[in-house]
């Protein structure tokens, strides 16, 4: 059912130029101002609407301010994230009714509407918290079932970085600014805190999905996402701060993480067909040793196709950005 969705929603050579822009995206945070065509913005918008979800039965709804300027007025103020963006011409909030799985149902689904915005050359930055969630909910009428999730700028990067005030501001939030952990601390192989190196050496499509799953964009670049392989399921489990600032965002992170897995699979031809049920990853938990403090958001059943060379024209083209770029 989820497979079917997914190849019904987008065409190979969308889901190929999506899973590219993985390696190419970064957040950025000013913008050269001027207006994107509105075919462009509606094209993006549309990518939103008919993203492939993780939760079918979940709503969810993207709105565009098309005037920026109008938008932070209405909102009363500036639109902060770790620090100022700058410039965007536009913006697009995210809203989800609010019901189990809602949060990585939308990074999940959010995720492809960036990706696919990436690979129209557009800029953008998923931005969480420090906005009035109210306010922004009222501008775009928020039913009472429903939440603002997330927002993003939408725009033409500006050709500099940020001024050095905002560079020092997103340093304070996001200490290593883009950088990742490497793919060893973030995968296991059988249990908890073993090594995954005998899956890691080779450029499989495994290989290949976590290493996209790992340029995945998190909540104050926390990377919370930790995998481990079994002998035929692909476990994914993700941090649960000790304290929660603003919505668990923890969980969206996983939902981008899988989306990216889901492309990489579908490039080679698989149908990612994810485990969910709560009730059904439970069982999990202690065979494989997953600490009390990771939830289990899913499993992906694993066959022989995944410990195949991935195909050429995914593999990764660009270089990994050490700082954000914008
Ligand atoms: C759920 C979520 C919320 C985020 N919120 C903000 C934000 O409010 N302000 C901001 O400047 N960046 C925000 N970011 C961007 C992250 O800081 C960024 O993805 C991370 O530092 C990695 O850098 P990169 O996206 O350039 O690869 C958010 C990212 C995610 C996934």
């Amino acid at each position: 059912m989820w497979a079917l969705e997914m190849r019904m929603a987008w065409s190979l050579e969308q889901i190929s130029l999506m899973t590219r822009a993985i390696w190419r995206r970064v957040s950025v945070r000013s913008y050269r101002g001027e207006p994107v065509p509105a075919e462009t913005l509606a094209e993006v918008l549309r990518a939103g609407e008919e993203s492939i979800p993780l939760w079918p039965h979940i709503p969810v709804r993207f709105v565009l301010a098309a005037d920026a300027d109008a938008f932070l007025r209405e909102h009363g103020g500036t639109l902060l994230g770790y620090g100022r963006i700058l410039g965007a011409p536009h913006f697009i909030v995210a809203i989800s009714e609010v019901t189990a799985g809602y949060m990585e149902n939308m990074g999940f689904r959010m995720e492809q509407m960036i990706l696919y915005a990436t690979a129209l050359g557009l800029g953008t930055c998923w931005m969480g918290g420090f906005y009035s969630r109210q306010k922004v909910g009222h501008l775009v009428g928020l039913a009472e079932d429903e939440q603002v999730v997330a927002l993003t700028p939408v725009g033409w990067p500006a050709a500099g970085g940020p001024g050095r005030l905002l560079d020092k501001t997103l340093k304070a939030f996001v200490p290593d600014r883009g950088g990742r952990k490497p793919l060893e601390r973030l995968v296991f192989a059988g249990r908890w805190d073993v090594p995954a190196g005998q899956y890691l050496t080779q450029q499989t499509v495994l290989r290949t999905a976590l290493e996209a799953a790992r340029r995945a964009p998190s909540w104050r670049n926390t990377q919370p996402w930790r995998f481990i392989i079994t002998e035929n399921m692909l476990v994914v489990t993700t941090s649960r701060p000790a304290e929660q600032i603003g919505l668990p965002y923890y969980r969206l992170d996983a939902g981008i993480a899988m989306s990216h897995i889901s492309l990489v699979a579908l490039c080679a031809g698989i149908e990612p067909a994810w485990v969910l049920e709560p009730a059904e990853l439970a069982g999990l938990r202690a065979g494989l040793a997953i600490p009390e403090h990771y939830d289990l958001v899913g499993g992906l059943p694993l066959d022989a196709r995944w410990h195949t060379p991935a195909p050429a024209a995914i593999l990764i083209q660009e270089p990994e950005h050490a700082t954000s770029r914008h």
